[in-house]
């Protein structure tokens, strides 16, 4: 998709006091009120700098978790080190300090999935908050694959433009919709039903396609190997055309944990009792073979168990796609946790802020958020 056909922010009619709705995604790690991982709020940066100075009036939306339970008042705190920024727990309060706010300030509302309505993208709710500004600015890529009042309603009834980061998102995937070759594209995590679409669209398309992680578990119980207790969809799906496909490569051995301690062994070899929670050793070697081949590549979702600090073969390959002096494409909340881990952001050509938005874009080629700013 060309982002160029979406309308910037750059060509927003903006003049001191023009009141802007902001659709952001704050949805950021965490701890003891204060906030852990600052990845999105400083890819955003540059459009509150560029509003602030415009001297409008922003109101930023963003959810917090994905239902209303948490707050983004440490978002708020952050903010304050740079900005002049209120904080409104709930969009009532928020239409009366509106009316207080000065030229190149901001009002954050607390968590908008905690207003009625948004999920559902109840037309109400995208009226009461359009009532609030003159234009809408779509600066939530990661949360424009949700077809919720503030990415999708809001903009039928305002004028409205895609931020800074969320063209660069645009423009920067679609360049992996087709890939300089040789390619690599890997996949990790879990939840098959909802990669299959995208693994199938690049099947054809990347030179190799290498499936990690949990849906490698899948592809094996599908061709009739054993994985004793390992992660699996629930649905045993067919997926013949993915397994019987010559650009697909799958891991060549696993650390296996089997009780209180771990192994390693060769796919074949995994009986009951026994949990894949990373590849191993050799499939390390055989991936960082695969990056040093590849001119692009493209990767989401981690290789092991990540989350529960199975992360060695997700750093090793994070290391080997850094040094490989490939073109990158990378996003995934694991995966940039691990990239993150190692200090290496930068080494990386594009790193996107969207997990399921990005699987659901590279799929679609397009997001009901994106749709709704061409409309
Ligand atoms: C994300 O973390 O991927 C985005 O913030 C979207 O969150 P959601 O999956 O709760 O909609």
């Amino acid at each position: 998709m060309q982002a160029n056909k979406l309308p910037s922010l750059l060509d927003a009619p903006l003049s001191a006091g023009t009141r802007v709705l902001l659709a952001l995604d704050l949805n950021v790690s965490c701890q003891d009120g204060k906030v852990t991982d600052t990845f999105r709020i400083e890819k955003v940066l540059p459009t509150l700098e560029y509003l602030s100075k415009k001297g409008c009036r922003t109101m930023i939306i963003s959810h917090m978790g994905s239902d209303g339970s948490r707050t983004l008042a440490p978002i708020a705190e952050f903010l304050k080190k740079t900005f002049k920024i209120l904080f409104a727990n709930s969009l009532s309060e928020a239409r009366e300090m509106s009316a207080t706010l000065s030229n190149g300030e901001f009002l954050l509302l607390e968590n908008i999935r905690r207003e009625a309505g948004e999920m559902a993208n109840d037309p109400e709710l995208a009226k009461r908050l359009a009532s609030l500004a003159d234009i809408y600015v779509n600066e939530a890529f990661s949360v424009s694959h949700r077809a919720h009042s503030s990415v999708v309603g809001v903009p039928k009834l305002l004028p409205s433009f895609a931020g800074f980061q969320f063209i660069e998102e645009v423009e920067k995937l679609s360049t992996a919709l087709k890939p300089i070759h040789p390619s690599l594209f890997v996949l990790g995590g879990a939840k098959f039903e909802t990669k299959l679409p995208l693994l199938m669209k690049f099947l054809n398309r990347y030179d190799r396609v290498f499936v990690g992680g949990a849906l490698a578990n899948d592809l094996f119980r599908a061709m009739g190997v054993s994985v004793g207790d390992s992660l699996v969809s629930e649905r045993t799906l067919d997926l013949k055309v993915v397994t019987e496909n010559p650009s697909v490569r799958l891991p060549l051995d696993f650390l296996v944990q089997k009780g209180p301690v771990t192994v390693v062994t060769p796919p074949e070899a995994l009986g009951k009792g026994e949990r894949v929670v990373d590849s191993g050793p050799k499939t390390a070697e055989f991936l960082a073979e695969l990056a040093a081949e590849s001119k692009f590549i493209l990767w989401n979702g981690p290789l092991g168990e990540f989350e529960r600090g199975f992360s060695e073969r997700t750093l090793a390959f994070a290391r080997a796609v850094a040094e490989s002096g490939a073109h990158s494409i990378v996003g995934g909340g694991d995966t940039i946790s691990a990239i993150q881990s190692l200090n290496m952001l930068e080494k990386f050509d594009f790193v996107s802020t969207g997990g399921g938005a990005m699987l659901d874009f590279l799929a679609n080629e397009t997001l009901p958020g994106i749709e709704a700013l061409k409309k």
